[in-house]
């Protein structure tokens, strides 16, 4: 976890590069620098970043290897950990960025939407800072966070459509400004990182052993590598349902109950791996793809039809955990190559959980002089939080029949 030897020198030197290069609080004109601090589920991760958007440290510390063991996530277990984890956490990327808490121009910390208990932790820690060192506050809504990441990798002008997909959330928005969302879409029931975790969860993917360490949606996508999905028919969601809602819970069901019959015709109890868990697993990967993207596509057309998207490169983004799924990226590749939009997805390591993303949009909001509180300011967290205004009843209205498209990715073997 911490640097060896030789790294801490690397390190050392690396640190005293970048005093140079941003100065000592004594001897230069600062460029401002944000700390990001995210804590609303089971990371715990921080960076520093300068208003430039150059990534000076960063640090993460996930939970995830704990909660796959005890089957989910228990919120007071998650905010213990974050308690552990978090002053250890911020120093490390302070320590790595070479800068000290007094050169700090603004703390930007997730206050919504996540787990309670785990928003807390974050928020009292970044209170009790920015009152210590006179800094002032950002509260950052975590969704907007996964939504502007793109903007740190490369220049996208707003307004442009995304897709969020995580193991909390799913929702097609239209990004207009940093603080400025329309809501398109959102999930009625679970997530789909939720529903690939617990199916994972129900054909016992943890006992497999090329799956143990991984969380549910990784270990769907390698085993489907290797599974054929024409083997189980599962139905898409939605299909009479006109609008970009998402739904997963009667997918996952139709899943158990295959799953069930499955394990009564091979005559081994619940627990045991089946042998045809690969077949499941494609077919699962490729039925919430084809959700995903059918959804996707309706909200595409909406765009085009309302003028909500520039004629001048129209742009998708995808992000939040499930965006690194390859299958699904292709999928939704399908869907923009045929509606000539422009497809991002950041990295992986940036559509999950960090601490770049809300140090970002800590720049963000700094630039742009929104939503930046003074050290003494009353700030809470908020478990519940909507993404912007809500259009989702005029997307509903607007009954939009989506043209048939044919989602057939090649199998490409782990
Ligand atoms: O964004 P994230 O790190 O945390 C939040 O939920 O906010 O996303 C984690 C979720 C988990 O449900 C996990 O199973 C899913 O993202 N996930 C994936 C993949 N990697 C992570 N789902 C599908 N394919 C993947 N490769
Ligand atoms: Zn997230």
């Amino acid at each position: 976890m911490f640097p060896s030897r030789a790294n801490k020198h690397l390190h050392r030197l690396l640190t005293q590069c970048k005093r140079q290069q941003y100065g000592d609080v004594t001897t230069r004109k600062a460029s401002r620098l944000v700390l990001g601090i995210e804590t609303s589920c089971d990371d715990t991760g921080a960076a520093v970043l300068s208003e430039e958007g150059t990534i000076l440290g960063e640090y993460l510390i996930s939970q995830k290897e704990v909660h796959l063991r005890t089957g989910g996530i228990i919120p007071s277990v998650a905010q213990q950990l974050h308690r552990e984890h978090i002053e250890r956490v911020v120093q490390e990327a302070l320590d790595r960025s070479g800068v000290d808490p007094g050169q700090i121009s603004a703390v930007a910390t997730t206050v919504k939407p996540g787990l309670a208990l785990s928003l807390g932790v974050g928020l009292k820690f970044s209170l009790d800072f920015v009152r210590r060192h006179h800094t002032p506050f950002i509260p950052i809504h975590h969704m907007e966070a996964h939504a502007l990441t793109v903007r740190l990798l490369q220049p996208v002008s707003f307004p442009f459509l995304v897709l969020l997909v995580s193991g909390g959330h799913s929702l097609l928005a239209v990004a207009r400004g940093v603080d400025d969302f329309v809501l398109l879409g959102r999930s009625l029931d679970e997530a789909p990182g939720d529903t690939l975790d617990k199916v994972a969860r129900r054909l016992s993917l943890i006992k497999h052993p090329r799956c143990s360490t991984l969380s549910g949606g990784q270990a769907i996508e390698l085993l489907a590598k290797d599974g054929d999905r024409s083997k189980f028919a599962f139905t898409t969601p939605m299909g009479q349902m006109y609008d970009c809602c998402f739904s997963f819970a009667g997918l996952r069901n139709q899943i158990n109950m295959t799953i069930e019959k499955k394990e009564a015709a091979e005559g081994i109890e619940r627990g045991t791996l089946l042998s045809c868990v690969n077949d499941i697993a494609a077919a699962t990967q490729h039925t919430v793809a084809c959700h995903l993207a059918k959804r996707t596509h309706r909200a595409i057309l909406f765009c085009k039809a309302n003028g909500l998207l520039p004629s001048d490169t129209p742009t998708l983004v995808v992000s939040g955990g499930v965006a690194s799924n390859e299958y699904i990226r292709k999928a939704l590749g399908v869907i923009t190559m045929a509606t000539d939009l422009r497809l991002l997805c950041p990295p992986a390591k940036f559509c999950t959980d960090n601490g770049v993303m809300i140090a970002w949009n800590g720049v963000e909001r700094l630039r742009e002089g929104k939503g930046i509180l003074p050290p003494h300011a009353d700030v809470s967290y908020e478990p519940k939080a909507p993404l912007g205004i809500d259009l989702t009843s005029q997307v509903k209205a607007a009954a939009i029949q989506v043209p048939p498209i044919r989602i057939n990715i090649k199998r490409t073997s782990a």
